[in-house]
Parts: structure tokens; sequence; C-alpha cells
């Protein structure tokens, strides 16, 4: 049996080449929410502490007990547990679950078949030379695909979904990965500028044919490449701020590129949304700045310190806080593409607030206002809620979009606050379920801003949205183990977020266990539901409960929303969530080295008595990540981010040769699953 190296100090189970080219090695830094908001959660950490002790025991045997589950590097799919009488598993999870593994492969279930859609370097643009990876150069990486395949999402282009346009987030780039016997300390302008032009995003069209699930890219008028040299229009109430003019842009309205996007979404009026995450790490020499206020305001985002990373300040002086202190709060946002229009200008959402956002997601309420969730992924931050003041126009036309596109820039930006309904002694720190069977309570959202009004005292409404984190500290939002991916049920309208996991929650002078957040060192993170009150979109207060906590199910501090233990798949670190058309939940995972196997895509009912029933469907190779999925009646999508990305390995010494094999680099890519029939595909879990 072969597992993944358990590291310590890091994001429990993340390489720390990932931590530094992610998200500037943010796990070995105290994360910046020093804020002692006036929190009912600071009051439940204060006792939960006092249960460390035996919390630390619980985890520290979890970790260190190998899964009975985990295949050896032969391994195939997995039989289901037996069991008597088992009935019929609920529509689009009727199929035989993976067995967790540490293969350098991409493992689907007996029956399904999958295909690379693309790959980075795989040509975009007219005139985009074939992948070259030893003469690669930033000209021919802005018409390739970009580096890192984050979000996807699949727009149709004909009913039969044959055809549709592809779009992927890049989320970071891997040097050392990309380059070989790259020097991080000198990086080469050409390395630097590979880099800019390998963020951003891709639009693709991509085609299959009616009896394979194999979608393969075509040149296209639609495609198109955003990189750091796009440009974006700054719009909403924080748009021509002076905190967002700088040299390049006395106007503080347009910025040159979107980075570090994470997930997103796609809006009901068919455009994309994503989340500008981890941006502190591109920005050099914040400790230059001696005003205090400043200082700490840059500090509160991750921002300090004098080189980055990349040294991408060395090439252009607005990386540089010293010379262009703007830049940064120029990123940090949620932005929106059309990718129906090639020609359009993508849009950067201030009224969403500025933050690490993982993503945001549309919801529409009864009276056509949208609403908007976004989550800030890092420890202890906090989840959003923005309503629209204006009404969703329907249809498809580019009026419609054109009007539906500017709905995010006028509303309320409300911050959530989470209480558990136990009393807080029963919330020990271990994971050990309160006595009323749940971790669960009710909640509220908090206004923020509205336009040019500020509910904060002491803040301004432009620095509400510039300076978010701190408005939200300054109102007592709930600390949450790093929100991820956050969706609407479109059934239900119930809503899911990914709490990806905390491994400093109760350490000295962190805040401790809370009902939402109920376990110190959290490695392995939960899955949150909530309903807004009578479920209405527009409602400020709500119930929730903890769908899943994550784990090794023969480990005691895992829940599976009381579905028996010994029926589920072991999972960790939950990042992204998708629904079926069978209303499952299907969930990707970015960590689950963290129980010694492959990141995955996990398939979970959420009503009846399989509620809790989760299976894993498929595994991405070794030092990758499992990101983007999409979940369609016939094809499952998913995309394999840092394929080989684990410690020693580099470009001179690869850990991982997927998807080409041999001998060849590892590159990030889209993968899609099928599953062949007698006439065309079948269904996905059928
Ligand atoms: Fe980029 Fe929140 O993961
Ligand atoms: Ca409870
Ligand atoms: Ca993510
Ligand atoms: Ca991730």
């Amino acid at each position: 049996m072969k597992f993944l190296p358990l590291l310590a100090g890091h994001s429990p189970s993340r390489a720390s080449v990932t931590c530094t080219y992610r998200c500037g090695d943010a796990c070995f830094h105290d994360a910046p929410n020093t804020s002692d908001n006036p929190t009912f959660a600071d009051v439940l950490g204060a006792v939960s502490r006092r249960g460390a002790l035996k919390a630390t025991a619980v985890v520290a045997l979890a970790a260190g007990t190998p899964l009975a589950l985990a295949a050896p590097a032969s391994a195939a799919p997995e039989a289901e547990p037996a069991g008597r009488g088992r009935p019929k598993p609920p529509p689009g999870t009727d199929y035989k679950r993976v067995r967790p593994n540490t293969l350098d492969a991409v493992v689907v279930p007996e029956g399904y078949e999958q295909g690379v859609v693309i790959r980075w370097g795989d040509a975009v643009l007219p005139g985009a030379p074939e992948f070259d990876f030893d003469n690669q150069t930033a000209e021919a990486q802005a018409k390739q695909f970009g580096y890192n395949c984050d979000f996807a999402a699949l727009l149709p282009l004909d009913r039969w979904g044959l055809s549709s346009l592809l779009v992927t987030n890049h989320e970071y780039t891997s040097e050392q990965f990309m380059f070989r016997g790259y020097d991080r300390n000198n990086p080469t302008e050409e390395q630097v500028k590979i880099a800019w032009a390998a963020h951003g995003l891709t639009v693709v069209q991509v085609t299959r044919g009616r009896d394979t699930g194999h979608l393969r890219p075509k040149m296209s008028r639609y495609n198109r490449r955003i990189t750091l040299h796009t440009p974006f229009k700054v719009a909403g109430p924080a748009a021509g701020s002076d905190l967002l003019k700088t040299a390049a842009d006395p106007t503080g309205t347009v910025v040159l590129g979107t980075m570090n996007n994470c997930a997103g979404g796609v809006t009901p009026w068919g455009t994309i949304l994503s989340g500008e995450e981890n941006i502190n790490q591109y920005f050099g020499n914040a400790e230059t700045v001696t005003d205090p206020v400043k200082r700490k305001r840059y500090a509160r985002y991750g921002i300090k310190g004098t080189e980055t990373t990349r040294k991408w300040e060395r090439f252009d002086a607005r990386w540089d806080i010293a010379r262009e202190p703007n830049e940064a709060h120029r990123f940090g946002w949620v932005i929106e593409l059309d990718p129906n229009d090639p020609g359009s200008t993508p849009v950067k959402h201030t009224h969403l607030g500025r933050f690490k956002h993982e993503t945001a997601n549309i919801r529409v309420a009864e009276d056509g206002r949208v609403v908007a969730y976004s989550g800030d992924d890092e420890r202890f931050e906090y989840i959003y809620k923005f309503i629209s003041k204006g009404r969703m126009k329907p249809g498809d036309s580019a009026h419609a979009r054109r009007h539906n596109m500017t709905l995010l820039d006028d509303g309320t930006l409300y911050v959530g606050r989470f209480t558990g309904d136990s009393p807080a002694a029963e919330i020990d720190g271990t994971g050990k379920l309160p006595s009323d069977g749940e971790f669960d309570g009710s909640g509220e959202w908090i206004p923020l801003a509205s336009g040019t009004k500020s509910f904060v005292d002491g803040m301004t409404a432009e620095e509400v949205y510039v300076f978010t984190r701190e408005a939200a500290d300054r109102v007592g939002a709930t600390k949450m183990d790093r929100p991820e991916d956050i969706q609407a049920h479109p059934r239900t309208g119930r809503i899911y977020c990914a709490l990806s996991n905390n491994v400093e929650r109760g350490n000295p002078g962190k805040e401790g266990a809370t009902e939402p957040n109920p376990r110190l060192n959290n490695k392995h993170g939960q899955v949150l539901e909530f309903e807004e009150r009578r479920g209405d979109a527009l409602a400020l207060t709500f119930s929730w409960r903890l769908f899943l906590v994550c784990g090794d199910p023969a480990s005691p501090d895992t829940y599976f929303a009381g579905f028996p233990k010994d029926q589920v798949s072991p999972i960790s670190s939950p990042d992204n969530v998708a629904f079926d058309k069978h209303g499952n939940l299907w969930i990707s995972t970015d960590s689950a080295g963290a129980l010694g196997i492959n990141d995955g895509l996990y398939s979970v009912p959420l009503e009846g008595r399989n509620r809790g029933e989760l299976k894993l469907f498929l595994t991405v190779p070794r030092g990758a990540e499992t990101c983007g999925p999409i979940v369609e009646e016939k094809i499952v999508t998913v995309c394999v981010q840092h394929p080989g990305e684990v410690d020693g390995a580099n470009a001179d010494k690869p850990a991982s040769h997927w998807p080409d094999g041999g001998e060849n680099q590892p590159r990030p890519s889209v993968v899609a699953v099928w599953k062949p029939g007698r006439r065309g595909l079948s269904d996905i879990g059928s």
C-alpha cells in the first residue's frame, strides 16, 4: 500500500510547493484575520479550547491510521459495500464507486470512458504554435490554453450539447514545473511574461459526436484568451475611487487583467462569474509602507514582506507596492465575462466586495432580484451575500444580457453570522456531535454597504468595498474554516458551502471550535447546508446545519448526514460543489493527501434514505486536485489542476507524466467522462 507523504506545517495535505505558488505560502503564515470581533463564536471558542487536548488525540489517531480503503497501485473500481436487500442507488449515483488510490491517472468507474479535452499549451487562437515545452514563449502562451485550469463551465450552443463553449479559469502558474532549470531567485523576463499570459481565462468552442462524450476543441470565432493584459472595466460603487487610481489608470476604472481566478459560476443570463482569490502573493514591497493604517489594511489581505515568490515586481512597477500602492486594490474582485460576445469587455464588480473570492454564484428571487453568494477562502474568513436592487430581464438576447450584467452593481452587500443552537460546552472541538444530534443553528445577514451608503461605523462605503474584510470584522461576522465554493440548489433553494479545512483552529491566540466549525486542527473540512427563512432568497435570516463533517469515515470525528459510515467513501478538503439533474450534490476535493489518497469527485444524495451516501466517482493523478466539476446528464467534466505538483519534483524531475504518459511533462488539463450505451451515451449514474 502506498501513501502520499503527510505534511506538517502546511495545509494538511497539499504539497508545500502548491502552497508556494497557489496562495503565496498562506499556510506558512498566520491567517491574516487577527480581529477580535464580538461574535457569539468567540464565547463558544473559549469553552472549546478546554477540549483541545482531547481533540488533538482524536485527530492524531485519525491521521496516523491508514485508510482500509486505500488501493494498491493497480487499483480499479471497488465493489459496492455488501448489504442484504440493498436498494438500487438513487438516480444519478448508480455506479461502482472508485477505490481511493495514489495512481498517476484519472480513474473512473467501471464501464465509463474518459478523454482529455484540452491541455495546457493546446491551441486556442489562430496562429498558436504547437506546444513546445522547451521553447515556450509569451506570444505562444497568449494564444494557447493557460496553466492550472480550475473553474470550468460548458455553455451549450445547440440543444443536444454537441457543440458548446468551454470556459475555464487559469488560477496560477507553477514555474518550477513549467521551465526546466528554473531559478526562482532569478526568473527571466520571458518566463515572467509567459506566466502573465498563462493566467486568466480561456473560452474555447468544443464539439463532440453523438455517440461519444469526448469533447474536442475547435477553432471558432468565440475562442478567446483573457490574460493579465486584457482590459477590464471596473463597475459598481467603487469604480473611479481614489483607492483604485494608478499612474497607468488615473480614472480608476480600467484594470489590465484578472488573476488567481479560482472557482466561478454561470449566471442565469449566460455569462461567467469568476473569483479573484489569492491576489496578495503577487504584490511585493508592502514592507516599505510606513502609514500604520495603510500597512494594517495591506496586512489584513496578507499583503506584506519584500520580494514576491515570482519576482514580477522586477519587471513591471504595478506589482510593486512601493511604486504603485493602489494596484493591489484592483484585484480581489468578482469578475464577469460574456463568452457569447468575444469582443466584449469583461467587468470587475466592486459591489460584491474585495476579498479572496473563491467564487460567486447567483440565485434569482421570486420578484426577479438576484442574490449572489460568495466565500472568502482563507482560514477564519467569512461568507457574504449580495442582493440586487434591479430585477433580471428574462431571455437570452444581447439586450437582456447587457441589462443583467449591471445587476451586480447596485444593491446591498451583507456578511454572515452563524449561531449554534447547542450548549457551548457540547462543542468540545473533537467533532463529537452535540446532544441534539446535529451541528446546526440559525444565522443572519448583516448589512455592510448599499451603493454609496455604508452601514459600518468608521468606514465610508468605498472603504467597505475595497477593505471588505475589515468591514466584516467590525460588524462581528462568523469566522469560518475556509469558505470555498457556495451554490444554491436549483430546486430546493438550499445553499451548500464547502468549508475546506483549518488546521489553525484552536491554535494559541486563535478562535477555538464553534458549532459551524466544530473541530480543532480541522484537517478535513465540512460541508455546510443552509436555507433562507421560508425559502425566500431575499431573507436576512436563515437556518443551517453541517451536512458532512469530512475525513476517514472510520474516524469518530466524521459525520455523513447520519448515513451509515461503513458505506461511504473517505473524503478530505471539499472545494467545489455542483448539482446533477436529479438534485444530487457533487463535491470535488483539494487536499485528500491528508488521508494519503489522491483528490477526487464524489456524488451524494441530499434527500431521502440515501441522504449522506457519499460515493467516489473519479480520482485525479498524483499531486493534482480535482476542480471545476460539471455534471451533465451524459457527460462529467473536471479540471485536473497541477498534476505532479509534489514536493521535491520539478520539470527536471517530474512526479507525474499525466496526461501524455512516457517521459512527458505533466500538463494541467480538462477531462471528460462518459458512459457508452447501446444507443449513444447512457446517463451518468444510471
Ligand atoms: Fe483556489 Fe479556494 O481554492
Ligand atoms: Ca445543534
Ligand atoms: Ca477552490
Ligand atoms: Ca483549490
